[in-house]
């Protein structure tokens, strides 16, 4: 069994290049903060770095069925040779696997292994992997700690870090879930490498997101860098995964429940969320976010509340990412309406619309009316 690593810098580093693209961001959740390790190579590194972290633990890696092909096998190889305990569980690639019965059927097999209260859950995988595994284990025998492996961009900026864990019912996505910290995220940016470039596109739109509502100076970057952005240049990916979970990190450690500033996390979310679903999910998240954005961008133009030069960025900088910014028309203004009325966040009877304060900066607001909603749409439509 050869123990050389098959993954993890993408052929783009040099060995000895590799260590000097970790980053560290810690999460500084009072009781529960933890660190999070970002750069290329480290899933090679990871069965010293779980050893010294965690020695002696028995660990069930949770995967997808897609990213246990890719990465899967090859880490379990890492992890035995070791001496990490270690098994493997896991479910069919894709969002329809989000469902309490396929989170049973884990748990089940879990037991079935021996998991007892002092196994670690390690979720190797994209945010369905991250929130399934993460709930699965706040629910094991009353808690048991798990640490997140993110794969994919997405998971890597967005949903590894933060504690939502869940799962979908047929009425609507994240129903049911918890907020359950992970012990440590070891986000390893050359698996990025074998992403589809949708995918990639979903964790471009997440980032887009922190710039506009957090850092104008990571917007100026993903401008000034675009071309680096979509080819994974190493050293630029690590720095646009750890600004953003810097971002990700202030505002969960302030607002783990999402009672205050966490809301601002959803920015470009309502509208996409409403978009996303009257296409019947046939329209990617990223894309859906990458038109929500746009639309809650003309809304705070329409209030004066950011440039039209401002607008003008985030549109060139969605085309430089192929992100899709016409909400097409087949989508039509009655089932969006609809939709955000129904949307979860909904608090009171109020839709909270998170708007723009200038680049790198936000507002929350509950006045948007039906009319503004529509014609920022109709002007997303051109
Ligand atoms: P995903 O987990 O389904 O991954 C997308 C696809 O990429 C899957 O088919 C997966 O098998 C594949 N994949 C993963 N890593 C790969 C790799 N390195 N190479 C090739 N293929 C790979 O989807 P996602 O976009 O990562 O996550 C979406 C989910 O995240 C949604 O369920 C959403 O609700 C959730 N989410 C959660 C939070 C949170 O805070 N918890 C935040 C945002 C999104
Ligand atoms: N992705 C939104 C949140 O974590 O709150």
């Amino acid at each position: 069994m050869s123990t050389e690593p098959s993954f993890g810098a993408c052929g783009k580093c040099a060995p000895d290049e590799i260590s000097h693209v970790w980053e560290r961001v810690n999460v500084p959740i009072e009781d529960k903060s933890y660190d999070i390790l970002i750069g290329p190579g480290i899933l090679s590194e990871l069965g010293n770095m779980l050893d010294q972290f965690m020695p002696g633990k028995n660990f069930i890696m949770v995967t997808d069925s897609t990213v246990e092909d890719y990465l899967g096998v090859d880490l379990m190889n890492i992890l035995e040779a070791a001496g990490i305990k270690v098994s493997m569980i896991s479910f069919p690639a894709g969002e329809e696997s989000k469902r309490m019965d396929v989170v049973v059927d884990l748990a089940r097999k879990m037991v079935k292994l021996g998991a007892d209260r002092s196994t670690v859950i390690l979720a190797l995988g994209g945010g369905v992997t991250g929130d399934m595994a993460g709930f699965l284990a706040s629910i094991y025998m009353r808690g048991i700690p798990f640490i997140q492996i993110p794969t994919t961009l997405l998971a890597q900026v967005d949903s590894s870090v933060g504690g939502k864990t869940g799962v979908d019912l047929p009425e609507g996505k994240n129903l049911l879930g918890t907020f359950a910290q992970p012990l440590r995220v070891f986000a390893d940016i050359g698996v990025l490498c074998t992403l589809p470039a949708s995918e990639l596109r979903n964790g471009l739109a997440e980032v887009i997101k922190y710039g506009m509502i957090w850092s104008s100076e990571l917007f100026d970057m993903l401008e000034a860098k675009w071309w680096d952005v979509v080819n994974l240049e190493p050293h630029v990916t690590a720095d646009i995964v750890k600004q953003s979970c810097e971002i990700k990190a202030h505002v969960v450690a302030e607002d783990e429940r999402e009672g205050g500033l966490r809301r601002i996390l959803n920015f470009g979310h309502t509208i996409g969320h409403a978009v996303e679903a009257s296409s019947d999910y046939r329209i990617p998240h990223g894309e859906a976010v990458a038109m929500g954005m746009m639309a809650v961008a003309r809304i705070s133009e329409a209030r004066d509340m950011i440039s039209s030069e401002d607008v003008e960025r985030l549109a060139a900088l969605l085309d430089r990412f192929s992100l899709p910014r016409i909400i097409p028309e087949y989508i039509d203004d009655d089932s969006i309406i609809n939709l955000i009325q129904h949307d979860k966040k909904v608090r009171d009877g109020r839709v909270h619309f998170v708007l723009c304060r200038g680049m790198g900066h936000t507002e929350i607001v509950d006045d948007v009316n039906s009319e503004e909603i529509i014609r920022a749409v109709t002007a997303c439509r051109e």
